[in-house]
């Protein structure tokens, strides 16, 4: 597997392997790759010829007072991790070879980025939004790969690449989480043995909300209630947010019906980590939904 640091390198990577008449498929990540990332990698494999795991840590995506300096990094770990998972080449650029001059160019996908994590990290989809457009630009893939993890990132990449005639196929795959039900995230390492712990409310307030509707329960703010009640019973969470909308428009939902999105961030201590789950419900029990 080779690693490549420059743009000209991986263009030359890919038109050699477009040349033989190769497919390519693009993960995009900002590295200390786990399960959750090797998923999407070991995907790509079976879709593709070629496989390419892009791993930076994009500063335009965090804000002022954000861990973009503390986030973690290990390209050894993370190429040999994505060489087991059947990548063929890893593109890890530098900040001043993505952005030799501050951008003056940005994707903006509106109405889908403001609400949500949007709300407390203003600029964030912007800059992911940005960031992957380069991406996809400079390595022209077949098809990129994302996980529902992030899942209004999922939606705000899925409908820049309809909205602007991209010319690579979206694939959103399923969360990957550990044994104990907490979403993997290159963010857990943050976490101290106590808020490892407290991070199970997370999973564990999402599967109970899964219950109430289950068990009948279309009213959301009583859904979001017991949610919140269960993320309060734990001293070391605090909410950031929890929202129940629409999985396609990420609008708010009075009544739950459809596909609908159950998204949260919460602070453990001051680690923000976030979580949802996506529940097919019935169309029928619309009322007030729209
Ligand atoms: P990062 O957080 O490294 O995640 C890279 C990809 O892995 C994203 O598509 C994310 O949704 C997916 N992923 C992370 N944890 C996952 C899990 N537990 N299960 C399934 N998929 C998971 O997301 C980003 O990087 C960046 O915003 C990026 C898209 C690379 C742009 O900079």
């Amino acid at each position: 597997m080779k690693v490549f640091h420059t743009i000209s390198e991986i263009r030359e990577f890919v038109r050699a392997a477009k040349g033989r008449g190769e497919s390519i498929g693009l993960v995009p990540t900002m590295g200390y790759l786990h399960d959750g990332h090797l998923s999407l990698v070991r995907r790509a494999r079976e879709e593709n010829d070629r496989v390419v795991v892009s791993v930076f840590v994009n500063p335009l995506q965090f804000g002022p007072g954000e861990d973009f300096e503390r986030y973690p990094r290990d390209l050894g770990r993370d190429s040999a991790l994505a060489a087991g998972a059947g990548a063929d080449a890893v593109f890890a650029p530098e900040v001043a070879e993505m952005y030799p001059e501050p951008t003056l160019t940005h994707v903006t996908v509106d109405g889908l980025s403001e609400g949500l994590c949007g709300a407390s990290r203003p600029g964030h989809f912007r800059g992911v939004a940005t960031v992957v457009m380069k991406l996809l630009n400079i390595v022209s893939p077949n098809r990129a790969y994302f996980g529902q993890k992030d899942a209004q990132q999922a939606t705000v990449i899925r409908r820049m690449a309809a909205d602007l005639n991209l010319d690579t196929s979206i694939v959103i795959l399923p969360i990957v989480r550990e044994s104990d039900g907490l979403a993997m995230s290159s963010r857990n390492v943050y976490l101290t043995p106590e808020g490892r712990r407290a991070a199970l409310v997370l999973s564990s307030s999402l599967r109970l909300a899964s219950e109430i509707v289950d068990g009948g329960e279309r009213d959301a703010a009583s859904v979001r209630r017991a949610i919140v009640a269960g993320i309060s019973a734990e001293p070391m969470a605090r909410v950031d947010y929890v929202a129940i909308v629409h999985a396609d428009n990420l609008k708010p939902l009075d009544r739950l019906a459809g596909r609908v999105l159950i998204a949260l961030a919460v602070f453990i201590d001051k680690v923000r980590l976030i979580d949802n789950v996506v529940l097919d419900l019935d169309e029928s029990a619309a009322d007030g939904a729209r």
